[in-house]
């Protein structure tokens, strides 16, 4: 047992005012100008940059055109600006040739690899550098992943906020070290896909979109949490989403996007619209807004809710210059800040990519067409991928396996593409996706152009070929559930491979949570012929599964979207080649029915509302989502947030703590608020250390993870048993043992208390759990915290 004192304080930041009522936005004005803390030269020379400018040039700056790329702000040649060419996504130059489509977000997430994570968001920046693209429309955190059917959840990383928080800055730092600057979205609560835009009621009416109510404890230890990390890294941009947010839409916030985001995290760049989320000018420039895209009203040539109407509206005082040359100075910062004043002109295949079609009202510069940007990123993308990889059961060693002589692998998601190697989805009309062919990332504008793929199938003849097996393979799903369906596989594989997808895409939320296209019966089938049967899920999202305590079924692999080097990848996990070494970045459940706790506002008597406010999610439960619901409701789960087993085993022991005296002390509370929030909040607090060893015969990776338990938290709403505040990914050999520590800052151990609008270190005694899951906590410490003097 460990006894540290920490003096508890009240950390002062900018008051907001009042706490925030439920489902209620207050007003937060004026909207606080940038100062350029963290990037001072570039704030002066975008400054310089911005006064040269005429209004209608500035107005041209915030407002989108029509271009090359899926956002452009047009070039302003007379002050030698080339403009600025905005690209999805956030796994891929999304629509751009001979470039490399990574693996998602869920899955780099599913790595819990910090090293990885930073080449991702590298690798990922150098192409849209290639390619001539400013801003990388990406990462994601929000979706954060309140619920499990959410579309995009696969976009982003974790439904914990701690473990997407990390792989936010990484990403962030990676993709700028590049020189392109990052754009962190959709800010805030856009939690899922249906009702995410305002519609037309069956007599005419707009229906406004959904509004996420979200109490303001949840906003700040939650949906915000990961925000924060995305703002203290540096991201140039932040996009707002189209959801409305406690009944005001994201994109015209003023407590979200002055309060939060500018005042209290002290935002330093801009903030773009998504598509079409903007929904009024000055309203929305007076609220936050520095940037409307793609600049057309419903994409409409000549409309726009900036452009003209912001030069009109500072001609009739309506909108202040400063806060028009605020605006302006935000978007040249970053760009001054990441040299970008030197860069590679758009590549000139984009123009017949894009809807947006030529003649453009402004001038772009384009360079050559179909620049390679791939430069080798293959490796990095397979080693990802296999580091992505969960293996969930593995009964008697049935994997790695082991030169066998037959092998069957099964399933529609095993073989190579057939429609095409674009998913948008428009392309399917099909909840499920494409039938035939792997899923190596999911649908709409968070996919990527694959410019090659390297299926599973392909992947296993070839490997297996180096052994003489015999590999047999049926990928119809519906003759697999027929009853004499693998009657031409002859003989019984020593083991079988079934191979399962979810498609999910961009604009709907996920119907199922179990695999598609029958997958269940094609387990049942398969298992029931073979009793050596490994089954492999490819998923945007995850998967329950009905089938996993099938003694036939050996052993389960969940591979998330592995991009595309998938077949490579498993083909590594599946014959040792790697070490499995992911875990599960959510929770798997019993059944479908254990999520129905945060519900998707979804029904029929919804569609045909005449009610401009029908549409509402009201996040009743709060902090409890994934883990933090099944632990505090003390539920039984299949496999638990962090779980993923290994090749070889580990030992962990000796916990200790120290205490560096820096951080006994808070910082003067007067600390001018720097991009991430109150820089007192980052201080270490506390370092928690364990150690971690082999102690099987093979190399491979432990994740030590740390769970922090608070002391009683003077709030009415439930409080989390037990939150990740500390993760680390070590590399042993057999034998070997290494230190693992854990940093906790003075943000890790404090609540949001909603009276006070400050971060507060409660008082009392925190429980300190390290382990290699949630559920599989092998060392207790404590922490207790007593009043200062
Ligand atoms: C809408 C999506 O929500 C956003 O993520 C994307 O960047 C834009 N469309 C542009 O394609």
């Amino acid at each position: 047992m460990l006894l540290v004192t920490l003096w508890s304080s009240l950390l002062a930041l900018t008051a907001q005012g009042v706490a925030q009522d439920y489902g209620t936005s207050p007003p937060v004005y004026p909207s606080p100008p940038s100062t350029g803390i963290g990037w001072e030269v570039a704030f002066t020379q975008a400054q310089a940059f911005v006064s040269n400018l005429t209004l209608e040039e500035k107005a041209q700056l915030v407002t989108g055109t029509e271009g090359p790329c899926v956002g452009n702000i047009g070039g302003i040649p007379r002050v030698g600006f080339d403009g600025l060419c905005l690209q999805d996504g956030p796994l891929a130059i999304r629509q751009a040739t001979y470039a490399s489509v990574f693996p998602a977000g869920l899955t780099a997430a599913a790595s819990w690899d910090r090293g990885l994570i930073y080449l991702r968001g590298l690798f990922l920046g150098a192409e849209f550098k290639g390619k001539g693209s400013h801003v990388a429309l990406g990462p994601v955190v929000g979706p954060l992943g309140r619920s499990a059917y959410g579309g995009r959840g696969w976009e982003s990383f974790s439904p914990d906020p701690y473990l997407t928080g990390v792989a936010a800055e990484n990403t962030i730092w990676g993709m700028q070290r590049s020189g392109v600057q990052a754009c962190l979205k959709h800010y805030i609560g856009n939690e899922q896909e249906t009702h995410r835009n305002p519609a037309l009621s069956p007599n005419g009416t707009t229906i406004e979109a959904v509004s996420s109510n979200i109490d303001d404890r949840t906003m700040h230890e939650l949906y915000l949490w990961p925000f924060a990390h995305g703002v203290r890294a540096g991201t140039a941009s932040i996009m707002c989403s189209y959801n409305r947010l406690n009944g005001s839409y994201g994109c015209q916030n003023s407590k979200t996007l002055n309060g939060l985001l500018k005042t209290e995290l002290g935002f330093q760049g801009y903030v773009m619209s998504d598509w079409q989320a903007t929904h009024a000018g000055v309203h929305a420039i007076k609220a936050g807004l520095d940037m409307d895209m793609p600049g057309s009203i419903g994409g409409l040539q000549n409309t726009s809710f900036f452009g003209g109407n912001v030069t009109r509206a500072i001609k009739n005082g309506t909108l202040d210059q400063d806060r028009l040359d605020d605006m302006a100075r935000r978007i040249m910062t970053p760009y001054f800040y990441l040299n970008q004043n030197e860069y590679p002109p758009v590549d000139k295949t984009e123009p017949t990519l894009n809807s947006n079609y030529p003649p453009y009202d402004h001038p772009f510069t384009f360079g050559a067409s179909n620049v390679d940007v791939r430069n080798g990123h293959g490796q990095l993308i397979r080693d990802i991928a296999a580091a992505g990889t969960v293996l969930l059961k593995n009964t008697n060693d049935a994997l790695p396996l082991k030169a066998p002589k037959t092998l069957g692998v099964f399933g529609n998601d095993a073989g190579d593409l057939v429609n095409g190697q674009y998913f948008l989805t428009s392309a399917f009309q099909n909840p499920f996706g494409y039938e035939y062919g792997t899923l190596p990332i999911a649908g709409g504008s968070g996919t990527g152009r694959l410019s090659y793929l390297v299926s599973p199938l392909e992947a296993l003849k070839a490997r297996a070929a180096l052994d003489g097996t015999l590999v047999q393979y049926i990928l119809n799903n519906n003759l697999l559930t027929q009853p004499s369906g693998l009657g031409a596989i002859v003989p019984v594989p020593e083991v079988c491979l079934v191979f399962l997808k979810s498609w999910a895409s961009e604009g709907s939320d996920r119907a199922s949570l179990e695999a598609d296209w029958d997958s269940s019966a094609v387990v049942s089938s398969v298992a029931a012929y073979c009793n050596n049967t490994v089954v492999i899920t490819h998923s945007a999202g995850l998967n329950v599964m009905p089938w996993a305590n099938n003694p036939n079924v050996t052993a389960i692999l969940a591979a998330h979207l592995p991009g595309q080097e998938s077949g490579n990848a498993i083909v590594d996990i599946l014959y040792g080649t790697v070490n499995p070494s992911g875990k599960l970045p959510y929770t798997i459940a019993l059944s479908e029915s254990d999520y129905r706790f945060s519900d998707i506002t979804n029904s029929t008597k919804l569609l045909e509302t005449e009610d401009p406010n029908a549409w509402q999610s009201n996040f009743t439960e709060g902090l409890l989502i994934d883990y933090r619901h099944f632990d505090y409701y003390n539920k039984s789960v299949l496999y638990e947030f962090g779980f993923g087993l290994s090749y070889t085993t580990f030992d962990m022991f000796d916990l200790s703590t120290d205490m560096p005296n820096t951080t006994i002390n808070p910082l003067p509370d007067s600390l001018p608020i720097a991009p991430g929030g109150n820089p007192s909040l980052w201080q270490i607090a506390c370092t928690v250390n364990v150690t971690v060893m082999n102690t099987g015969d093979v190399a491979g990776a432990a994740v030590p993870q740390l769970y922090l338990s608070f002391p009683p938290i003077p709030s009415p709403m439930p409080t989390p048993l037990n939150v990740l505040r500390g993760f680390d990914k070590i590399w042993l050999e057999p034998s070997e043992s290494q230190t693992a520590s854990f940093l906790l800052t003075r943000r890790d151990l404090s609540y949001w208390n909603v009276e006070t609008q400050e971060w507060v270190i409660p008082i009392g005694a925190f429980e300190v759990t390290v382990g290699f899951s949630s559920r599989d906590l092998w060392l207790k410490g404590q922490l207790t915290v007593t009043e200062r003097d």
